[in-house]
């Protein structure tokens, strides 16, 4: 009981920011090791096995996480509060854009995209072709993601690298 009231007084915009911010480095990981793995896979021609189906699930769930806490923290955020109060003004504020609309419109687009071909691959276990659909979709997502983050170095809205 005790745990669940400290887990709980975690929950708030500032706790979940750093979270959210240090667990972008942990799906940053992810997505080279599984690019990796898709692109090596799909070049030597590996059969996708039902194996290699249950490690796209793990992957996948590391997305779905961050997905998760990004939804928790958009109904806690001011950033976002503010954009909602006023859609005229937030549309012509870059940072109330960016939070509001933009970064959560295109990860979750992504994230879906993830789920959709996660389910998919299922239907191509035994194949040849498996790798190679994961490789032709999976290389656009990540671009969806890496020109979705709010990177210290963008020009277009920054934020620090670690908090
Ligand atoms: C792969 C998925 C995602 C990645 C890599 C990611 C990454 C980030 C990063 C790096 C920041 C800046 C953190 C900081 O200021 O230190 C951020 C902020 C934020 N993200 Fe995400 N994000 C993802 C998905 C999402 C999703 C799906 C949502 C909501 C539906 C979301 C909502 C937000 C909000 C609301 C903020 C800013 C909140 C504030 O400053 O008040 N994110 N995200």
């Amino acid at each position: 009981m005790q745990l669940y009231l400290q887990i709980y007084t975690l929950i708030d915009a500032t706790h979940l920011l750093i979270f959210h911010s240090y667990f972008r480095w942990l799906v940053l990981l992810i997505m080279l090791v599984q690019i990796l793995w898709i692109y090596i896979n799909y070049k030597r021609n590996i059969i996708f096995s039902a194996k290699d189906f249950k490690i796209l699930l793990l992957y996948t769930l590391v997305f779905d996480i961050q997905l998760i806490i990004g939804w928790s923290l958009y109904f806690n955020s001011m950033l976002v509060e503010g954009f909602w109060a006023d859609i005229a003004k937030g549309i012509k504020n870059r940072q109330l854009r960016f939070f509001g609309l933009e970064h959560m419109s295109m990860m979750n687009l992504a994230i879906i995209l993830i789920n959709i071909s996660t389910i998919r691959s299922y239907f191509r276990i035994n194949t040849t072709y498996g790798f190679k659909k994961l490789w032709n979709i999976y290389i656009w997502i990540y671009l969806i993601i890496l020109s979705s983050i709010p990177w210290s170095f963008s020009p277009l809205t920054s934020r620090p690298n670690f908090r």
